[in-house]
């Protein structure tokens, strides 16, 4: 699949779960490419048809994109609930076991997530796998300590490699963190490793994201297809 096929089933999974926001809901915006195409298409719904909505983003890209839509963000801790997220994600198994932070965003985006009542993801259909983990885990890490931090994972046989922007400089979360991602190709035991993870000195979060996501909407060359997490 080239990047334009993948954009277009993207866009495609964006507009269908743009139908899930309702006037008066507040609404936790992701991050990442796809959701690009959600808020665009949440934008033309409130400058066309009058939408009306709240929204709570996880990350400043997001809010800045939504209020040049007209979109009212608001904080986390201004809201008493969120009625459903829609994100994107890196990966997704049979289990709706994910694998999130690709765009660095993945500790906002799980306060915003076990904050709301549901969550959907919206990927294509590359994302859907059998076995996450070939896609870099990231973990955002304090930036003091995050040599030793690193120096721990290879002990473990994590393979991490610490996230760099183009200018060669760590990568800052909006939290001004740092992210590892870690490369291992297969996650046989995500939650021995969430759990070993969280567990670890240094780490703020992981991109696990683990039986969290209630339904997946699959940008998929025949129209969007919907899966249902029945174990949550
Ligand atoms: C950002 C994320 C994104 O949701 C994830 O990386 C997917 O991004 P994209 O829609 O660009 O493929 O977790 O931290």
């Amino acid at each position: 699949m080239d990047k334009a096929q993948q954009d277009a089933l993207k866009k495609a999974a964006g507009i269908e779960a743009a139908k899930l926001i309702e006037n008066g809901m507040i609404a936790g915006l992701g991050t990442g490419s796809t959701v690009r195409f959600l808020v665009d298409e949440l934008g033309r719904r409130v400058q066309e048809e009058g939408l009306q909505f709240t929204g709570v983003t996880t990350s400043r890209r997001t809010q800045e994109q939504a209020e040049s839509y007209g979109i009212t963000i608001v904080d986390i801790d201004d809201v008493d609930h969120v009625d459903i997220t829609i994100d994107g994600a890196d990966e997704v198994d049979k289990d709706f076991n994910g694998i999130k932070g690709g765009g660095a965003a993945l500790l906002w985006e799980k306060i915003v997530a076990i904050n709301s009542n549901k969550i959907v993801w919206i990927v294509d259909e590359s994302k859907v796998v059998d076995t996450i983990g070939k896609f870099p885990l990231p973990v955002e890490v304090i930036p003091f300590g995050a040599g030793q931090v690193v120096r721990k994972f290879e002990e473990r046989g994590y393979k991490p490699v610490l996230r760099l922007d183009a200018e060669g400089k760590p990568v800052r979360t909006d939290e001004n963190n740092y992210v590892v991602d870690l490369h291992l190709e297969r996650i046989e035991h995500p939650q021995d490793l969430a759990d070993d993870l969280i567990n670890t000195v240094g780490v703020v979060e992981h991109g696990l994201f683990l039986n969290m996501v209630d339904t997946v909407i699959v940008g998929d060359p025949n129209g969007p297809r919907v899966l249902t997490n029945g174990n949550k």
